[in-house]
């Protein structure tokens, strides 16, 4: 089986394709849902506009916050029935796109959001949807998985083939202005992505060829995207591997870096991004093994260190380092301590890390003390 959107729209002005593709779903009213905030409304009414201009309906829903919440969802929810939506529209970087997802499954199925939790749970398939990408590197667009926060604050992974969007947009024009902060940590997001799907126990030939182009797309273009925004080659190379490692990991999974990274975010309250690009390094040097050698071998190539004349462990070695290189390059020059981790915590976040489902298809078996060896590697 290999999950993905129907439809998959890539390249710059693709978004303004989004009314004609409305009107082929059947869609009359969409429900559009967007950040909360300035940006969001914006984005919002950007969407809103265009499905109206094709003659689709919009009632827009500019409230999704970081991590959205199950009252968002029951909120989003009601204001789909009270106004008769047959379809929903998502435009942002993951919440928005989470919290669409959270909103589809209870108008087709009701109940709450926290009934869903786990693998598999929801019966009826979401409405048409149509997902817009703001930022390159979360790959919500085109997943299965939903993270949304429940009352006690508490995080719900979920996780559905029938909540993956109908139709994936990733257009450069939409994320021109994103800053170079955000720039740098969703690309490191969308490098971790394709390096876990790669390495991953459940990688596949499919998955292994999407997650390689992602890895040398990003090698390639991050760094430019980063010091020149308005680069609408860079940031469009950027759509395309976060668009590529996002399909591969929504069906090889990832790994210990975001099974560390999840409990790290929450508890600190530190961006996605940022936690994975801290995290990285450390992780792929721990899973790089006798087993796992050519795999990171094969990295280098992407990351443009490799040597055909080299053996797999010294290709190997200098995939690491480029890792490292790249981190550096794109701004991320701190360790844990300079964003206030604490290490007395650092038992408690690696228990959590052991509960993350996503590590399970690490490509090395990790204990607690692993865990917390690779907190404290970070730790500077
Ligand atoms: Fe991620």
């Amino acid at each position: 089986m290999y999950v993905l959107p129907a439809i998959n729209m890539v390249g710059a002005g693709c978004v303004n394709r989004i009314g004609r593709e409305a009107r082929r779903l059947g869609g009359t009213k969409a429900l559009v849902v967007a950040s909360v905030g300035e940006v969001g409304e914006a984005q919002a009414k950007q969407i809103g506009d265009i499905l109206q201009n094709a003659g689709v309906d919009a009632v827009l829903f500019p409230k999704a916050m970081p991590n959205p919440t199950e009252e968002v969802i029951t909120e989003g929810a009601e204001c789909y029935k009270a106004n008769n939506c047959d379809m929903l529209a998502a435009v942002g970087g993951g919440s928005a796109i989470d919290a669409a997802k959270g909103i589809g499954i209870i108008a087709a199925n009701g109940g709450e959001i926290a009934d869903y939790e786990g693998s598999g749970k929801v019966k009826h398939v979401l409405p048409p949807f149509i997902a817009v990408a703001t930022t390159a590197g979360t790959g919500s667009e085109v997943t299965q998985f939903a993270v949304i926060s429940d009352k006690s604050h508490k995080k719900l992974t979920i996780v559905d083939r029938h909540m993956v969007p109908t139709i994936s947009v990733n257009d450069p024009e939409m994320m021109l202005s994103m800053p170079p902060s955000l720039t740098a940590a969703t690309g490191m997001d969308a490098l971790t992505h394709a390096i876990e799907a790669y390495v991953s126990n459940k990688g596949t030939p499919i998955n292994a060829c999407k997650a390689w182009q992602a890895i040398k797309l990003v090698a390639d273009n991050l760094p430019i995207a980063v010091k020149n925004g308005h680069d609408i080659t860079a940031r469009e190379n950027m759509c395309c591997a976060s668009f590529l490692a996002g399909i591969a990991f929504n069906n090889a999974g990832l790994g210990l870096v975001h099974a560390m990274s999840h409990p790290l975010g929450g508890h600190y309250n530190l961006p996605h991004g940022l936690c994975n690009a801290l995290l990285l390094y450390a992780v792929c040097k721990f899973n790089l093994t006798q087993e796992t050698a050519h795999l990171f071998a094969e990295i280098s190539m992407a990351l443009g260190t490799g040597r055909g004349w080299g053996s797999d462990r010294d290709n190997a070695e200098a995939a690491l380092k480029a890792i490292k290189d790249l981190q550096h390059e794109v701004g991320f020059n701190k360790g844990l301590k300079d964003y206030g981790v604490k290490r007395e915590n650092f038992s408690m976040l690696a228990e959590l890390a052991l509960l993350e489902s996503v590590g399970k298809n690490n490509p090395r078996r990790f204990s607690k003390e692993d865990v917390i060896t690779l907190y404290e590697e970070c730790y500077w």
